[in-house]
C-alpha cells in the first residue's frame, strides 16, 4: 500500500487507525463549539484528546476563556501529557446543526462534516511544519481528508512558505488502495490548477503554459495536440487569433484526451486559458493585480483529464484549452474591429475586454462536439458572475435541466459551491450589431447570462450543453477561508472529476 500519496506542494498524507491521541505528532488539531446554551463543547475529536490528557484540555479552554466562534483558533500546550501542542478550533454554536450526543458520549457537540473539515482545514492551513495530525472520524471520508491535505498546499516558488512535513489522518476504516490511489491523482490535479493560476502572468505566456501543460499530459498517460496561431489563422479562427494579436505570444490552441476504455460518446471541456488578461485596448481599471487568474478555466478542464488520464474512466474526456495573451500594444485587436469566427458567424468587437468569449466559441466550433455526450466550457467570464453570487460560487448557465442537475450534483460530491442562473433566451437579443452578425457585448444588465447566450450560439445542436462562470471561486482575491488558500484555489477541478462519472 502507498503510503505516500500527496502531491509535493502538500504534506506528506499518512492514513492510520491508530487513536488520534496516541499519534507521534507535534500538532494534534480538533474543533470544539458551544451548545444550545452556549457553553463550550468539544467534538469527538477534542473529547478524545480530552479524555486522555485527564480532562486537562477542557480545562485549559475554560481557564483561557476560549471563545469557540467560527474559525477561532487557540493554541493549548498540555504538559505532562504526549501531547506537544492542540490547536482548538472554533465550529460556532451548535444551532441548525445536526444534534444530539455524538458517539453516545452526552457532553460531546456533534458537527457536521462540512463544518468539521473546513474548521480543521481552516486551523491546518495557518501551521509551519512538523507532524501534524487530525482525525476523520469513523469511515475514511475522501472530503474530510482532501480538504486537510489541500490547507498544506503552499506555492512556495518564489519565497518560502513552509507547510507541514506529514498530515496523520486518523480514522477506524481505513482506505484501500485503489481509494488511496485515487484520492492521490485527484490532489495532484488540485495542486496543478492551483500551481498554474498561481505563477504571475509573464511566467505563464501562451508558450510557457503550453510547455507546462505537455509535460503533465505526457506524466499522467494524456494525448495531446497543440495548434500554433498560424494554424488557427488557417483554420479561420479570427476569434481566438484577435484576441492574441496583441501578444509577442500568440494564441494557441491545446487539445488534451484522456481515453476512456467503453468507447462511447466523450465529455468535452473547453477551458479559457487567457494568461493575463489586461483587457487589450478597452483597458482595465480594476483588479489587474489578480488577471493572471484569466486561466482557472482552462486549469479546471486540464486538471480534470489529467486526473483521467492517470485513473482511465469508462467515458473518454477531452479538454480544448484556448490559450492567448489580452494586451494593449501596437498590434493588438481593436474596439470596433469585426472578426470572422471558425463558425462563419461575423462577430464585431465592442470591447476588447469580452475577450474570453471570442476564445472560446472558436475552440467550441474547432471542437467539433457534434457526437459528444455533453460539452461544457468552463472559464472565468465576467465579473457578473461575482456580483451576482459573491466571491466563493460559480455560476452555472444552461438550457438542459439534466445536464444543469448533474453538474450541481457534482459539485455538491465535491465541495464545490455551484449556483445555477436562469436561461434566459431573450438576452441573446441585445448581442445584435449593425454590421456583423453578432456584437461580443451586450446589455450590461445580466453579463453572466448574456455571456452565456453568446456563447450557446456556438454549441452544436441537440448536444446538452453547459456553461461554468467561475470567476469568483477559481481565485482568492482576499484571506485564506475554511483552508482555501489566497490565490489560486484549484476550484472546479474535483466538480469536473465528478461529472465524468455522473454523465
Ligand atoms: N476575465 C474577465 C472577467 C473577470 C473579471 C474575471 C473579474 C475575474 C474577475 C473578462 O474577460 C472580462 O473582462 N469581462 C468583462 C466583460 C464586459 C467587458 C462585457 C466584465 O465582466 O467586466
Ligand atoms: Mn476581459
Ligand atoms: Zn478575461
Amino acid at each position: 500500500m502507498p503510503r505516500t500519496l500527496a502531491p509535493e506542494q502538500c504534506a506528506e498524507l499518512t492514513p492510520t487507525s491508530s487513536p488520534l491521541a496516541e499519534l507521534d505528532a507535534d500538532v494534534v488539531v480538533v474543533t470544539a463549539g458551544t451548545d444550545a446554551s452556549g457553553v463550550l463543547a468539544l467534538a469527538e475529536d477534542a473529547l478524545a484528546i480530552d479524555r486522555a490528557s485527564g480532562g486537562a484540555l477542557r480545562a485549559a479552554l475554560e481557564r483561557g476563556g476560549f471563545r469557540p466562534a467560527w474559525a477561532a483558533q487557540r493554541f493549548v500546550n498540555l504538559p505532562g501529557t504526549p501531547f506537544g501542542a492542540v490547536l482548538v478550533v472554533g465550529t460556532g454554536p451548535e444551532g441548525g446543526r445536526e444534534t444530539g450526543p455524538a458517539g453516545g458520549d452526552p457532553g460531546a457537540l456533534r458537527v457536521t462534516l462540512r463544518e468539521r473539515r473546513h474548521a480543521l482545514a481552516a486551523g491546518v492551513a495557518g501551521l509551519t511544519g512538523g507532524r501534524v495530525a487530525v482525525c476523520a472520524g469513523g469511515a475514511w471520508d475522501t472530503l474530510l481528508v482532501e480538504a486537510a491535505a489541500l490547507a498544506t498546499y503552499r506555492f512556495d516558488r518564489y519565497s518560502d512558505r513552509p507547510r507541514p512535513a506529514e498530515l496523520l489522518v486518523s480514522c477506524a476504516r481505513l482506505p484501500g488502495e485503489d481509494e488511496l490511489a485515487e484520492l492521490s491523482s485527484r490532489l495532484r490535479s488540485v495542486c496543478f490548477a492551483r500551481d498554474w493560476v498561481n505563477l504571475p502572468g509573464g511566467h505563464k505566456r501562451p508558450e510557457a503554459s503550453t510547455a507546462l501543460l505537455l509535460e503533465e499530459a505526457g506524466s499522467s498517460g494524456v494525448e495531446a495536440r497543440v495548434w500554433t496561431t498560424e494554424e488557427l489563422a488557417a483554420l479561420g479562427a479570427g476569434g481566438l487569433v484577435g484576441v492574441g494579436q496583441g501578444s509577442a505570444e500568440p494564441a494557441r490552441l491545446v487539445r488534451l484526451t484522456a481515453r476512456g476504455t467503453n468507447g462511447g460518446p466523450p465529455l468535452v471541456l473547453i477551458g479559457k486559458g487567457l494568461t493575463y488578461d489586461a483587457g487589450g485596448v478597452n483597458l482595465k481599471t480594476t483588479w489587474l493585480e489578480h488577471m493572471k487568474l484569466d486561466m482557472g478555466g482552462a486549469a479546471a478542464c486540464a486538471g480534470a483529464v489529467f486526473h483521467a488520464g492517470r485513473r482511465p474512466r469508462g467515458r473518454t474526456v477531452v479538454a480544448w484549452i484556448a490559450l492567448a495573451e489580452n494586451l494593449m500594444s501596437a498590434t493588438s485587436y481593436l474596439t470596433g474591429d469585426v472578426l470572422r469566427m471558425h463558425a462563419g458567424t461575423s462577430v464585431e468587437v465592442t470591447n476588447t475586454d469580452a475577450e474570453g468569449r471570442l476564445a472560446l466559441a472558436d475552440a467550441m466550433s474547432i471542437a467539433d462536439a457534434g457526437n459528444a455526450a455533453a460539452l461544457l466550457t468552463v472559464a472565468t467570464l465576467t465579473g457578473s458572475a461575482i456580483m451576482s453570487l459573491g466571491p466563493r460560487t460559480a455560476a452555472v448557465h444552461s438550457a438542459d435541466d439534466r445536464l444543469s442537475a448533474q453538474l450541481l450534483d457534482s459539485a455538491a460530491a465535491a465541495g464545490e459551491s455551484a449556483w445555477r442562473l436562469p436561461h434566459l433566451p431573450y438576452l441573446a437579443e441585445s448581442l445584435r450589431s449593425h454590421i456583423a452578425d453578432l456584437s461580443n457585448v451586450g446589455t450590461p444588465q445580466g453579463q453572466s447570462m448574456v455571456a452565456a447566450e453568446f456563447l450557446r450560439h456556438f454549441a452544436p445542436a441537440g448536444v446538452p450543453y453547459l456553461h461554468v462562470d467561475l470567476a469568483g471561486p477559481a481565485y482568492n482575491m482576499g484571506e485564506p477561508y475554511d483552508g482555501v488558500p489566497a490565490g489560486g484555489t484549484g476550484y472546479g477541478v474535483r466538480t469536473l472529476i465528478e461529472l465524468v462519472d455522473r454523465l
